[in-house]
Protein backbone atom coordinates (compact mmCIF):
# COMPACT_ATOMS: atom_id res chain seq x y z
CA UNK A 1 0.00 0.00 0.00
CA UNK A 2 1.44 3.54 -1.30
CA UNK A 3 2.28 5.88 2.02
CA UNK A 4 3.76 9.31 2.54
CA UNK A 5 7.66 9.30 1.25
CA UNK A 6 7.08 6.25 -1.39
CA UNK A 7 8.32 7.61 -5.08
CA UNK A 8 5.46 7.01 -7.58
CA UNK A 9 5.14 7.48 -11.27
CA UNK A 10 1.42 9.11 -12.64
CA UNK A 11 1.39 7.66 -15.99
CA UNK A 12 -1.17 9.08 -18.56
CA UNK A 13 -3.92 6.43 -19.67
CA UNK A 14 -3.76 7.59 -23.26
CA UNK A 15 -2.94 5.00 -25.90
CA UNK A 16 -0.63 8.10 -27.91
CA UNK A 17 2.13 10.09 -26.18
CA UNK A 18 1.30 9.48 -22.82
CA UNK A 19 2.98 11.94 -20.24
CA UNK A 20 3.96 10.69 -16.76
CA UNK A 21 5.32 12.33 -13.94
CA UNK A 22 7.35 11.17 -10.93
CA UNK A 23 7.03 12.22 -7.25
CA UNK A 24 7.19 11.85 -4.13
CA UNK A 25 4.35 11.01 -1.70
CA UNK A 26 3.68 13.93 0.73
CA UNK A 27 0.92 14.52 2.97
CA UNK A 28 -1.45 17.32 1.85
CA UNK A 29 0.23 17.62 -1.30
CA UNK A 30 -0.81 18.58 -5.51
CA UNK A 31 0.33 18.35 -8.46
CA UNK A 32 -0.73 20.53 -11.29
CA UNK A 33 -0.78 18.33 -14.90
CA UNK A 34 -3.13 19.37 -17.86
CA UNK A 35 -4.84 16.90 -17.11
CA UNK A 36 -5.57 18.40 -13.36
CA UNK A 37 -4.22 18.34 -9.84
CA UNK A 38 -3.03 15.15 -8.71
CA UNK A 39 -3.63 15.06 -4.91
CA UNK A 40 -0.86 13.15 -2.79
CA UNK A 41 -3.77 12.25 -0.15
CA UNK A 42 -6.26 10.22 -2.98
CA UNK A 43 -2.79 8.40 -3.88
CA UNK A 44 -1.84 7.41 -0.24
CA UNK A 45 -3.68 4.15 0.69
CA UNK A 46 -3.62 3.11 -3.31
CA UNK A 47 -1.37 0.28 -4.90
CA UNK A 48 0.48 -0.06 -7.44
CA UNK A 49 -1.56 0.14 -10.96
CA UNK A 50 -4.07 1.69 -9.41
CA UNK A 51 -5.95 4.17 -11.67
CA UNK A 52 -6.81 7.93 -10.53
CA UNK A 53 -9.64 9.71 -12.28
CA UNK A 54 -8.55 13.95 -12.65
CA UNK A 55 -10.76 16.61 -13.64
CA UNK A 56 -9.73 16.29 -17.55
CA UNK A 57 -7.84 12.46 -17.72
CA UNK A 58 -7.35 9.25 -15.79
CA UNK A 59 -3.83 8.24 -14.49
CA UNK A 60 -2.43 5.24 -13.78
CA UNK A 61 0.29 5.07 -10.10
CA UNK A 62 3.19 2.96 -11.07
CA UNK A 63 6.39 1.97 -9.08
CA UNK A 64 9.12 3.71 -11.16
CA UNK A 65 12.46 2.42 -12.89
CA UNK A 66 15.64 3.83 -13.12
CA UNK A 67 14.53 4.47 -17.19
CA UNK A 68 11.60 6.46 -16.18
CA UNK A 69 13.85 8.51 -13.85
CA UNK A 70 16.40 9.12 -16.07
CA UNK A 71 13.62 11.09 -17.88
CA UNK A 72 13.26 13.40 -15.06
CA UNK A 73 17.13 13.98 -14.05
CA UNK A 74 18.56 17.54 -15.13
CA UNK A 75 21.00 17.01 -17.52
CA UNK A 76 24.65 18.13 -17.52
CA UNK A 77 26.32 16.03 -19.91
CA UNK A 78 25.76 13.20 -21.99
CA UNK A 79 24.18 10.64 -20.26
CA UNK A 80 25.00 6.74 -20.98
CA UNK A 81 21.55 5.73 -22.46
CA UNK A 82 18.76 3.06 -20.97
CA UNK A 83 19.79 0.52 -22.87
CA UNK A 84 23.44 0.53 -22.43
CA UNK A 85 23.08 1.06 -18.48
CA UNK A 86 20.58 -2.34 -19.00
CA UNK A 87 23.16 -4.39 -20.44
CA UNK A 88 26.17 -3.01 -19.07
CA UNK A 89 24.55 -3.84 -15.46
CA UNK A 90 23.42 -7.54 -17.27
CA UNK A 91 26.95 -8.97 -18.35
CA UNK A 92 28.34 -7.60 -15.28
CA UNK A 93 25.27 -9.25 -12.84
CA UNK A 94 24.89 -6.50 -10.95
CA UNK A 95 22.41 -7.46 -8.01
CA UNK A 96 21.59 -7.01 -4.53
CA UNK A 97 24.76 -6.70 -2.15
CA UNK A 98 27.42 -5.68 -5.01
CA UNK A 99 29.72 -3.11 -4.40
CA UNK A 100 30.41 -1.27 -7.55
CA UNK A 101 32.26 1.97 -8.81
CA UNK A 102 31.74 4.41 -11.08
CA UNK A 103 33.69 7.12 -13.36
CA UNK A 104 32.81 9.65 -14.40
CA UNK A 105 29.74 10.25 -12.85
CA UNK A 106 27.78 12.53 -15.21
CA UNK A 107 24.46 13.59 -14.73
CA UNK A 108 24.22 10.23 -12.68
CA UNK A 109 22.23 7.87 -15.20
CA UNK A 110 23.81 4.86 -15.05
CA UNK A 111 24.74 5.75 -11.47
CA UNK A 112 20.66 5.58 -11.02
CA UNK A 113 20.42 2.09 -12.51
CA UNK A 114 23.65 0.55 -10.77
CA UNK A 115 21.93 2.02 -7.39
CA UNK A 116 18.57 -0.10 -8.41
CA UNK A 117 20.33 -2.90 -9.06
CA UNK A 118 22.69 -3.19 -6.09
CA UNK A 119 19.77 -2.29 -3.66
CA UNK A 120 19.01 -2.51 -0.29
CA UNK A 121 22.40 -4.15 0.60
CA UNK A 122 24.85 -3.43 -2.19
CA UNK A 123 26.54 0.51 -2.41
CA UNK A 124 28.06 2.51 -5.30
CA UNK A 125 31.19 4.13 -5.39
CA UNK A 126 30.44 7.17 -8.05
CA UNK A 127 33.78 8.91 -8.98
CA UNK A 128 33.60 12.42 -10.56
CA UNK A 129 36.76 14.67 -11.94
CA UNK A 130 33.85 17.62 -11.62
CA UNK A 131 32.32 18.81 -8.67
CA UNK A 132 29.62 20.65 -10.82
CA UNK A 133 28.22 17.38 -12.00
CA UNK A 134 28.30 15.43 -8.43
CA UNK A 135 26.58 17.55 -6.87
CA UNK A 136 23.97 17.68 -9.88
CA UNK A 137 23.81 13.41 -10.16
CA UNK A 138 23.35 13.77 -6.26
CA UNK A 139 20.41 16.24 -6.96
CA UNK A 140 19.13 13.94 -9.40
CA UNK A 141 19.85 10.75 -7.81
CA UNK A 142 18.33 12.31 -4.68
CA UNK A 143 14.78 12.83 -6.57
CA UNK A 144 14.28 8.88 -7.06
CA UNK A 145 14.92 7.98 -3.09
CA UNK A 146 18.34 6.04 -4.44
CA UNK A 147 20.75 8.56 -3.48
CA UNK A 148 21.39 6.71 -0.15
CA UNK A 149 23.09 3.42 -1.51
CA UNK A 150 25.96 6.14 -3.82
CA UNK A 151 29.27 7.93 -2.23
CA UNK A 152 29.85 10.24 -4.51
CA UNK A 153 33.62 11.81 -4.42
CA UNK A 154 35.23 13.93 -6.49
CA UNK A 155 38.31 11.89 -7.76
CA UNK A 156 40.36 11.93 -11.57
CA UNK A 157 40.21 8.44 -11.78
CA UNK A 158 43.33 8.45 -13.75
CA UNK A 159 45.31 8.84 -10.23
CA UNK A 160 45.21 6.02 -8.20
CA UNK A 161 42.41 5.82 -5.88
CA UNK A 162 41.74 3.88 -2.59
CA UNK A 163 38.45 1.87 -1.67
CA UNK A 164 37.02 0.33 1.72
CA UNK A 165 37.10 -3.24 0.12
CA UNK A 166 37.80 -4.63 -3.49
CA UNK A 167 34.72 -3.91 -5.86
CA UNK A 168 32.52 -6.34 -8.10
CA UNK A 169 32.56 -3.92 -10.75
CA UNK A 170 33.44 -0.90 -12.17
CA UNK A 171 31.96 1.14 -15.09
CA UNK A 172 34.24 3.52 -17.47
CA UNK A 173 32.48 6.48 -18.95
CA UNK A 174 34.24 9.83 -20.02
CA UNK A 175 36.84 10.17 -22.47
CA UNK A 176 40.38 8.11 -22.16
CA UNK A 177 39.35 5.08 -20.24
CA UNK A 178 42.54 3.55 -21.31
CA UNK A 179 43.97 5.80 -18.60
CA UNK A 180 42.80 4.72 -15.91
CA UNK A 181 42.76 0.84 -16.16
CA UNK A 182 45.62 -0.11 -13.99
CA UNK A 183 44.13 1.91 -11.90
CA UNK A 184 40.98 0.05 -11.67
CA UNK A 185 42.27 -3.42 -12.15
CA UNK A 186 43.50 -2.72 -8.26
CA UNK A 187 40.55 -2.01 -6.75
CA UNK A 188 38.75 -5.23 -8.62
CA UNK A 189 38.18 -8.50 -6.91
CA UNK A 190 39.20 -11.16 -8.96
CA UNK A 191 36.78 -12.02 -11.51
CA UNK A 192 35.25 -8.87 -11.24
CA UNK A 193 33.79 -6.76 -14.32
CA UNK A 194 35.01 -3.74 -16.04
CA UNK A 195 33.26 -2.15 -18.79
CA UNK A 196 34.15 0.44 -20.52
CA UNK A 197 32.24 2.78 -22.74
CA UNK A 198 33.67 5.02 -26.15
CA UNK A 199 31.79 6.35 -28.73
CA UNK A 200 34.68 6.79 -30.80
CA UNK A 201 36.81 3.88 -33.13
CA UNK A 202 40.05 5.68 -31.82
CA UNK A 203 38.95 5.44 -28.29
CA UNK A 204 37.78 1.99 -28.75
CA UNK A 205 41.10 0.76 -30.24
CA UNK A 206 43.17 2.55 -27.46
CA UNK A 207 41.34 0.85 -24.58
CA UNK A 208 41.20 -2.75 -25.44
CA UNK A 209 45.08 -2.54 -26.71
CA UNK A 210 45.76 -0.64 -22.78
CA UNK A 211 43.24 -3.67 -21.30
CA UNK A 212 45.26 -6.46 -23.27
CA UNK A 213 48.43 -4.28 -21.78
CA UNK A 214 47.32 -5.60 -18.53
CA UNK A 215 47.87 -8.95 -16.88
CA UNK A 216 45.13 -8.47 -14.64
CA UNK A 217 42.54 -8.36 -17.11
CA UNK A 218 41.50 -10.54 -19.98
CA UNK A 219 39.38 -8.70 -22.77
CA UNK A 220 36.63 -10.46 -23.34
CA UNK A 221 33.91 -8.81 -26.13
CA UNK A 222 33.68 -5.14 -27.58
CA UNK A 223 30.10 -4.44 -29.31
CA UNK A 224 27.30 -2.07 -29.93
CA UNK A 225 23.70 -2.27 -28.56
CA UNK A 226 20.80 -1.01 -30.93
CA UNK A 227 17.05 -0.80 -30.85
CA UNK A 228 14.73 -0.26 -32.92
CA UNK A 229 11.21 0.84 -31.91
CA UNK A 230 8.15 0.34 -33.69
CA UNK A 231 4.60 2.15 -34.19
CA UNK A 232 1.95 -0.55 -34.32
CA UNK A 233 -2.01 0.06 -34.93
CA UNK A 234 -3.68 -3.11 -35.23
CA UNK A 235 -6.54 -1.31 -36.19
CA UNK A 236 -4.92 0.07 -39.38
CA UNK A 237 -3.12 -3.22 -40.04
CA UNK A 238 0.08 -0.37 -39.74
CA UNK A 239 3.72 -1.58 -37.88
CA UNK A 240 6.77 0.31 -39.47
CA UNK A 241 9.71 1.85 -37.53
CA UNK A 242 9.64 4.76 -35.83
CA UNK A 243 11.25 7.24 -38.61
CA UNK A 244 13.14 9.43 -36.38
CA UNK A 245 15.58 7.24 -33.34
CA UNK A 246 18.35 7.25 -31.92
CA UNK A 247 20.79 4.98 -34.71
CA UNK A 248 23.92 4.91 -32.37
CA UNK A 249 25.22 6.01 -28.82
CA UNK A 250 28.32 4.01 -28.56
CA UNK A 251 30.93 1.29 -27.72
CA UNK A 252 30.66 -1.31 -25.12
CA UNK A 253 34.03 -3.00 -24.54
CA UNK A 254 33.78 -6.00 -21.08
CA UNK A 255 36.81 -7.41 -19.67
CA UNK A 256 37.23 -9.52 -16.47
CA UNK A 257 39.72 -8.85 -14.08
CA UNK A 258 41.87 -12.40 -13.43
CA UNK A 259 44.26 -13.36 -10.82
CA UNK A 260 47.23 -13.28 -13.14
CA UNK A 261 50.06 -14.66 -10.67
CA UNK A 262 49.91 -18.07 -12.61
CA UNK A 263 49.51 -16.51 -15.90
C1 LIG B 1 29.79 11.29 -20.45
S1 LIG B 1 29.83 11.84 -18.80
C2 LIG B 1 29.35 10.39 -17.90
C3 LIG B 1 27.85 10.16 -17.98
C4 LIG B 1 27.34 9.21 -16.94
N1 LIG B 1 27.80 7.86 -17.14
C5 LIG B 1 25.81 9.22 -16.95
O1 LIG B 1 25.23 8.17 -17.32
O2 LIG B 1 25.21 10.24 -16.61
C6 LIG B 1 31.56 11.92 -18.47
C7 LIG B 1 31.90 12.40 -17.06
O3 LIG B 1 33.23 12.01 -16.80
C8 LIG B 1 33.84 13.01 -16.02
N2 LIG B 1 35.30 12.85 -16.18
C9 LIG B 1 36.07 13.23 -17.23
N3 LIG B 1 37.35 12.90 -17.00
C10 LIG B 1 37.39 12.28 -15.78
C11 LIG B 1 38.42 11.72 -14.99
N4 LIG B 1 39.69 11.72 -15.41
N5 LIG B 1 38.10 11.18 -13.78
C12 LIG B 1 36.83 11.19 -13.35
N6 LIG B 1 35.80 11.71 -14.06
C13 LIG B 1 36.07 12.25 -15.26
C14 LIG B 1 33.27 14.31 -16.59
O4 LIG B 1 33.39 15.35 -15.63
C15 LIG B 1 31.83 13.91 -16.87
O5 LIG B 1 31.00 14.23 -15.79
Amino acid sequence: MLKEGDIVQALELTQRHSKFWIFSLSKDSELSTHLGKINHNECIGRLFGDILSLTKGQVVLLNPSPRDFLRHFRLKTQILYEDDCAVACSIAGVGPGMKVGEAGTGSGALTAFLAHYVSPTGHVFSFDINPHHLANAKENLSRTGLAKYVTFTVQDIRSSFDVEELLDAFFLDFSTPYEAIDNIAAVLKGGGHLICFVPNWGQVEKTVAQIRKNQDFFHLTTFEITRRNFNVNPDRHVMRPVFRDLVYSGILIHSIRINSELR
